[in-house]
């Protein structure tokens, strides 16, 4: 028995490839939504693709932004499965149902999209979708909802039989680490699973919430006379919205928390502290969605202000700890720094620097001037990009040198970080500058007064080229071990 009291360390083996396959195939998505986040930049710099219809900005808008949020949804549950399969026995067949469902959706997103021209943005305010103005047909909105409900049908399906594994080991109790928090001295649960439990009851939440909102979508679609109520579409769709974001952030987390102590030959306990900071995140983040509705005024006004203090208290426990602990981590720690384990640390940090910008964001005041500027995507751009996105990278990188056995590259390892850095970095603190000097967000061309902000754009047009290159280098490295175990693995089966 581990001191965790799970049965001693099982082995993620029987997950490896299908990890690979999720892990192949999000890379090159990956990509190919960057590439889509550069057009639309270089769009709005005028620097190229003038002569398209501004139209095809919004559609590729909406596919760049579900897909990227979708993309590393799945992502860090496909990595959050290979790792906890070390203490409970997640189904693969449920992993295996995501992973067609996740392609069978993204086809119909792109095919919604790019094809259909669906341009309503990724969070689909209510009633966009529906009022079209003759930009998108039918057929789009249906392919688009379709999509989106094929993506969170799998994905709740599979979050839920990764819970209920976890639960066959973990009673919900000791999953949330109460012992710990009451003081008794039971054997402490590992960070992984009480992280990844809190990560998986919001994001069954989020899905859950989802189809309700399908559900009124259907209903105003299909019975006459019905109307859903616009506050209440508000409220359902950034509840969901919100709710992915952290269920991916905090999966993103328990990753960092299982892999990087083995790079710093130090271990990460579930202490008191640790446990009381999960499970207050789990109920902060139930309600801090609420910071997104201040400039919808038939809001309760409790609600807004909960909305604010429930935002600047939701920073300290998950972020706060998990940022302190990382930082203790490193310090004065024999540390093994390779691709994995650089990505792995600076994506908690990339978490730290955007949550600032997202806590500036939601404080009443300070929204009365940013809300939907560039300072929006700036912040979630900064935790995503510079945040998860980092992280889960980091967790490709690792498996790719465990399966290939082999080093990584130490000129690549060299080149690859600092693209990243200046190009990620370089990125989203122009957009930030934007943000704050008023450049609204989701504008395909900026007018006349705001001619700035193609100015600014055409900085991130450079910045973003320089991550491209980080991103194709690091494709190229990580690629090379899956190529290389891949072949391994086909000669072992031709000889056996
Ligand atoms: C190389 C990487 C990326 C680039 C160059 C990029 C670029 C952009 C740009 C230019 C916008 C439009 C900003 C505006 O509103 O005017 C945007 C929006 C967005 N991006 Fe990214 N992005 C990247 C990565 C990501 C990642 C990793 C995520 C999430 C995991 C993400 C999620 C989004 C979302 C949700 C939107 C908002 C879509 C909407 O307004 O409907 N992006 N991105």
């Amino acid at each position: 028995m581990t001191d965790a009291g799970a049965p001693a360390s099982r082995s993620a083996r029987p997950l490896r490839t299908l990890t690979a396959l999720w892990m192949g195939m999000v890379c090159l998505l990956f990509l190919a939504f960057s590439l889509d986040g550069w057009f639309l930049r270089t769009y709005q710099s005028k620097l190229l693709f003038a002569t398209m219809r501004p139209e095809l900005f919004y559609a590729v808008l909406t596919l760049h932004g579900i897909g990227m949020v979708g993309l590393w949804m799945a992502a860090s549950l496909a990595a959050g499965n290979y790792l906890l399969a070390r203490y409970v026995r997640p189904p693969r067949w449920a992993s295996w149902l995501a992973l067609a469902g996740t392609v069978a959706g993204f086809v119909v997103l792109v095919e919604a999209t790019t094809e259909g021209l669906f341009g309503a943005g990724w969070y689909f305010l209510y009633p966009l979708p529906m009022f079209s103005q003759g930009i998108w047909p039918t057929w789009a909105t249906g392919g688009f909802f379709a999509s989106l409900a094929t993506l969170c049908a799998v994905w709740l399906i599979w979050a839920l039989a990764t819970l209920w594994a976890i639960l066959r080991q973990y009673p919900l109790p000791r999953a949330l680490a109460w012992p710990q928090l009451a003081g008794r001295s039971a054997p402490a649960v590992p960070p992984l699973v009480l992280i990844s439990t809190v990560a998986l009851l919001l994001g069954v939440a989020g899905f859950l919430d989802a189809f309700a909102v399908f559900t009124f979508y259907l209903l105003q679609w299909r019975v006459h006379g019905f109307v859903a109520d616009a506050l209440l579409m508000k409220n359902l769709t950034f509840f969901f919205t919100q709710m992915t974001a952290y269920a991916t952030m905090y999966l993103g987390v328990g990753v960092v928390y299982e892999l990087l102590p083995a790079f710093a030959a130090r271990s990460w306990k579930t202490t008191r502290v640790v446990a009381l900071a999960w499970n207050a995140a789990l109920a902060l983040a139930l309600v801090s969605y609420l910071n997104h509705l201040y400039m919808d005024v038939v809001q309760p006004h409790a609600l807004q202000v909960a909305g604010q203090v429930v935002s600047y208290l939701s920073a300290v426990p998950a972020a706060t700890v998990s940022i302190f602990d990382g930082l203790l981590l490193v310090y004065g720690a024999r540390m093994r720094w390779t691709i994995a384990s650089s990505f792995l640390f600076l994506g908690l940090m990339g978490w730290a620097v955007g949550g600032v910008g997202a806590v500036i964001d939601s404080t009443i005041a300070a929204n009365a001037v940013l809300h939907n500027t560039l300072w929006v995507p700036a912040h979630f751009h900064t935790y995503y990009l510079m945040g998860v996105v980092l992280m889960l990278l980091g967790f490709a990188s690792h498996l790719g040198l465990e399966l290939s056995g082999r080093a990584e590259s130490r000129l690549v390892r060299r080149l690859v970080l600092p693209f990243f850095l200046v190009g990620g970095y370089g990125f989203v603190l122009t957009l930030f500058w934007a943000g704050a000097h008023s450049i609204p967000r989701r504008y395909a061309v900026y007018p006349d007064e705001l001619a700035r902000g193609a100015f600014y754009a055409r900085f991130d047009v450079v910045l973003i080229g320089v991550l491209l290159l980080g991103i194709v280098l690091f494709l190229g490295e990580t690629g090379r071990h899956y190529v290389t175990a891949a072949v391994r693995g086909l000669r072992h089966r031709g000889r056996s």
